[in-house]
């Protein structure tokens, strides 16, 4: 299992929404975040609004997917994800331990989706 947590423009956000449901991947923990890349906030600001201390609106997505389901998903944030532009954000993926239901107590494979 890994989990994936994805940085990426607000306003892309629709897109990879779709494409990730286009891909089966459905459950999604997604937050409004500030954050700075290694321009520091400056050369975007005519994308993003600017906030204090050279931080900017980003939007974090977290996804927690069986092995099968990183590649998918890993593309479909790229595609939905990407301009070009600096700032399109990035995606790391992480060994993910652990993974359990509240209500049922199920673990792992079965948990996850
Ligand atoms: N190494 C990092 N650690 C934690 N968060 C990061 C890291 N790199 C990027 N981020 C987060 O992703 C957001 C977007 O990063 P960004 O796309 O600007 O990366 P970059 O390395 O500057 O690449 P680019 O040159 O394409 O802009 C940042 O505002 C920050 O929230
Ligand atoms: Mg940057």
């Amino acid at each position: 299992m890994k989990y994936i947590i994805a940085v990426i423009q607000p306003d892309r956000l629709d897109e990879v929404l779709q494409l990730l449901e286009d891909k089966e991947v459905h459950l999604v923990t997604v937050t409004s975040v500030m954050g700075r890349g290694r321009q520091k906030g400056i050369a975007e600001v005519y994308r993003s609004h600017k906030e204090a201390g050279s931080l900017l609106k980003k939007t974090k997505l977290e996804i927690a997917v069986n092995d099968e389901f990183v590649s998918v998903a890993v593309d479909a944030i790229m595609s939905g994800g990407r301009t070009g532009n600096v700032g399109d954000g990035k995606i790391f993926v992480l060994d993910l331990d652990r993974c359990i239901r509240i209500r049922t107590g199920e673990t792992g494979h079965v948990a996850i989706g």
